[in-house]
């Protein structure tokens, strides 16, 4: 049985920041960002949205209700919770009016859960073919004001159907994951921003993608030149660039040079937006199926990372007719009518969302377009609103 994703879609908060302002205010050369880092915008998460919310507006863009009736599952992966108990998939279910006949889970580790959470869709459609899961990986990238990440930071949710016979691509074998016990990035419990050791980290990631892409061949034979593209987790777009060069090296040959190009496409989206932890490989996904030279029957191999440390290396392979079951139009149109914050509101929004999470709060929601939104806290529960 073919398995793989169905439909894929992506939400952001309505608000950025323009990163040649915020390297202004920081003192610092705006090509460090726009060319040493990779970064030209940054999503600012209104405090009206989250995880669920953009999660569930990434998921509703993409689905009918006929969709919506057959799905059996919901795994939302995100170093950002909001709860240390009950599942954001449970709300995220509320606001798409699923039936109560589904279940509903939560998946944690850094950046790379999204992965964890695709691969055990497989495997529960694997078991049975009626399964349909509604995979969401929605994170809010903090690491403080006048911090190296702060650069880094961004957020928003990719929604992914995985199911049998998938339109767009099927998950192939084998995937191979690896991990390794480091503190690179790490968020004791409580704390609103992450602990990096930022350029440990990039160095771990390399790393480690390269011992997985080496076994990957072992396991395979392999070449290069059996991809036609290499798409990345992306916690600004130069670590990408930083990855594929590690492998390639010197070479120039045709293959090399097709893959740098391919990079480059599946930047695009992530440059506007930063990081998304778990959703940013995925993000770079539908990138590159927007941007890239790619076709049907094409194999695409994907590295997922998440701090701690996890990462794998995993083909899949587009399908006939891929580019009617999914479009980019209606992402690059929301991201281009998002509204642009000052660096002061910028921090102003970022001040107001320390230790959010506890005190009880009324938001004004009727400057937020998304249809899904967090209206406040009362009595340490989370309020959502749909808005039509
Ligand atoms: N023009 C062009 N480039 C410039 C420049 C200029 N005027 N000034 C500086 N640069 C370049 C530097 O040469 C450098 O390039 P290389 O990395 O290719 O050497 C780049 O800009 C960054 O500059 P610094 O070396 O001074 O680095 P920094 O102190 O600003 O920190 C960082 C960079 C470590 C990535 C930091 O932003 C950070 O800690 N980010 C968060 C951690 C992170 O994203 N880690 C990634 C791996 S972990 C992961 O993937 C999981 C996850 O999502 C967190």
């Amino acid at each position: 049985m073919q398995i793989g994703i169905d439909k894929i879609g992506f939400s952001t908060s309505s608000l950025y920041l323009d990163l040649v302002e915020l390297a202004e205010a920081r003192g610092v050369d705006p090509n460090k960002y726009l060319i040493g880092i990779g970064q030209a915008k940054q999503a600012v998460i209104a405090p009206t949205q989250d995880i669920v919310t953009m999660g569930a507006s990434a998921a509703a863009q993409i689905l009918t209700e006929t969709e919506k009736a057959k799905i059996t599952t919901v795994i939302v992966a995100t170093e950002s919770g909001i709860d240390n108990s009950k599942a954001s998939a449970i709300y995220v279910k509320t606001l798409l009016g699923l039936d109560d006949f589904v279940r509903t889970i939560e998946f944690k580790e850094a950046c790379y859960a999204g992965t964890a959470a695709i691969q055990a869709a497989k495997g529960l459609v694997s078991a049975n073919p009626d399964e349909q899961v509604l995979v969401i990986a929605a994170d809010i990238a903090r690491y403080g004001l006048n911090t190296p990440g702060e650069v880094t930071q961004g957020g928003g949710a990719v929604a992914m159907l995985v199911k049998a016979n998938p339109r767009i691509l099927t998950i192939e074998n084998p995937s191979v994951p690896i991990t390794r016990d480091v503190m690179d990035f790490w968020r004791p419990l409580g704390a609103t921003e992450a602990i990096v050791d930022g350029k440990y980290s990039t160095n771990v990631y390399i790393e480690m993608f390269l011992d997985a892409f080496k076994r990957y061949q072992q396991l395979t034979n392999d070449q290069l030149t059996d991809f036609t593209a290499l798409a990345f987790h992306l916690p600004f777009t130069k670590m990408g660039k930083k990855a594929l060069e590690a492998l390639l090296g010197e070479d120039h040959s045709a293959i090399a040079e097709q893959l740098r190009a391919q990079l480059t496409a599946s930047q695009q989206l992530n440059r506007e937006v930063g990081n998304l932890y778990t959703g940013s490989l995925y993000l770079s996904l539908i990138s590159l199926l927007a941007n890239g030279n790619v076709k049907a029957g094409d194999k695409l191999g994907l590295f997922s990372y998440g701090s701690g440390a996890e990462g794998e290396f995993y083909p899949v392979k587009l399908q006939p007719g891929f580019e009617n079951a999914f479009s980019s139009q209606q992402i690059e149109a929301n991201l281009a009518n998002r509204t642009k914050v000052s660096v002061t509101e910028y921090e102003s929004i970022f001040n107001s969302q320390l230790g959010m999470n506890t005190a009880d709060i009324s938001l004004n929601i009727d400057a937020d377009p998304n249809q899904f939104v967090l209206a406040g806290i009362q009595d340490q529960k989370r309020i959502y609103q749909i808005q039509s």
